[in-house]
């Protein structure tokens, strides 16, 4: 699966590939995703092969501009203030979707409802623009593993499933985007938190986001909020306040404890950005270690740090079987 660094001619030939019915995988400004002609059932229905993802689990739909998500979705009051000031970005509104639209059933996996986001990241809107399509596309790992932060994680998970790896270089927030399913105005839920803090809508929305209710795995109200997810091969130990024989260490700001073995610290200063940036990257570093156990310091929960801390949560939970 050719690797092509996003030239002019690259992202043409993508966005003919995307028209005929072709997986592309894309950088943003959040992960790498794996897109197909949102459109297109059976282009659609590849991507959930390719990552084997459950159908359950809806797929983000990414589109130019707030024009487009309007044709696609209706956007209430609330969603319109959220999109014209994180739009472009990485926020993802789950609003009711417009049956006339023409997009394929599988990517709100029967759902009433569509997630959509305009992403910032230029090569992703040089990819819009070329395929001349709205684009579904999921984070572009294998289910329930690390998302993507550079091309070469995406060649490490899906080697020969996507037509193309559009390389943009590595990602910029390193964290997926926050989800809010914003379809209705008066129950505005955080279903994911994501490379925008929490603080920053509510702020713009002046009333706190609401907590997504449903735990239940067999009807998430997320479905990508399933308790084992973003999961490297290794166990993971929170909260660690030393370092065991065997373990390699994630740590964080400049206290940490020190580690005979491998270690990686997300940042050295405390900065959260900074950490979200490089987490994916350094849990792949880790798990190619070797090691059994990667042991996390604990990680402040402000800010970027309530995501950070839903990853690692995530990526600790205990494992179904056959992941
Ligand atoms: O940053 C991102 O959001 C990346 C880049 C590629 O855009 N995409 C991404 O997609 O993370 P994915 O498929 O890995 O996660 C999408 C999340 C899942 O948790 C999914 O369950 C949720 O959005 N979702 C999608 N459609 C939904 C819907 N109609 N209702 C509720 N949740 C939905
Ligand atoms: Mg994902």
């Amino acid at each position: 699966m050719p690797v092509r660094i996003a030239d002019d001619a690259a992202i043409d030939e993508a966005g003919r590939l995307i028209r005929e019915g072709h997986l592309v995988a894309f950088p943003t400004e959040t992960v790498y995703g794996l897109g197909a002609d949102a459109t297109n059932s059976r282009a659609v229905a590849s991507i959930f092969e390719a990552k084997g993802r459950p159908r359950f689990n809806p797929l983000i739909v990414h589109v130019p501009h707030i024009a487009a998500a309007e044709r696609i979705a209706v956007l209430t009051p609330a969603a319109r203030r959220l999109a014209q000031s994180f739009w472009p970005g990485p926020l993802t509104l789950v609003l009711k979707r417009r049956p006339e639209a023409g997009l394929s059933d599988l990517v709100s996996a029967g759902l009433d409802t569509v997630a959509v986001r305009v992403p910032a990241q230029p090569v992703a809107q040089a990819l819009l623009a070329a395929a001349k399509r709205p684009l579904a596309a999921p984070s572009a790992n294998r289910s329930g593993r690390v998302s993507p932060t550079t091309a070469l994680h995406v060649l490490e998970d899906l080697d020969g499933k996507a037509a193309m790896i559009l390389d943009g270089g590595a990602t910029r927030h390193g964290l997926e985007s926050t989800v809010v399913d914003v379809a209705d105005e008066a129950h505005v839920r955080l279903l994911r938190p994501g490379a925008i803090p929490r603080a920053a809508l509510e702020a713009l929305l002046g009333a706190p986001l609401l907590a997504c209710e449903s735990d239940d795995e067999m009807r998430p109200v997320s479905p990508g909020q399933l308790a084992s997810h973003y999961a490297p091969r290794a166990a993971l130990r929170l909260d660690a306040q030393d370092v065991r024989p065997g373990e390699a260490l994630l740590s964080f700001g400049p206290n940490g404890p020190v580690a005979p073995g491998p270690s990686i610290n997300l940042s050295p200063t405390g900065d959260l950005a900074e950490a979200a940036a490089s987490l994916f990257a350094a849990l792949r570093d880790l798990d190619r270690t070797g090691a059994e156990t990667i042991a996390v310091v604990p990680i402040p929960d402000e800010g970027l740090g309530e995501a950070i801390n839903d990853r690692l949560r995530r990526a600790a939970a205990p494992r179904p079987s056959s992941a």
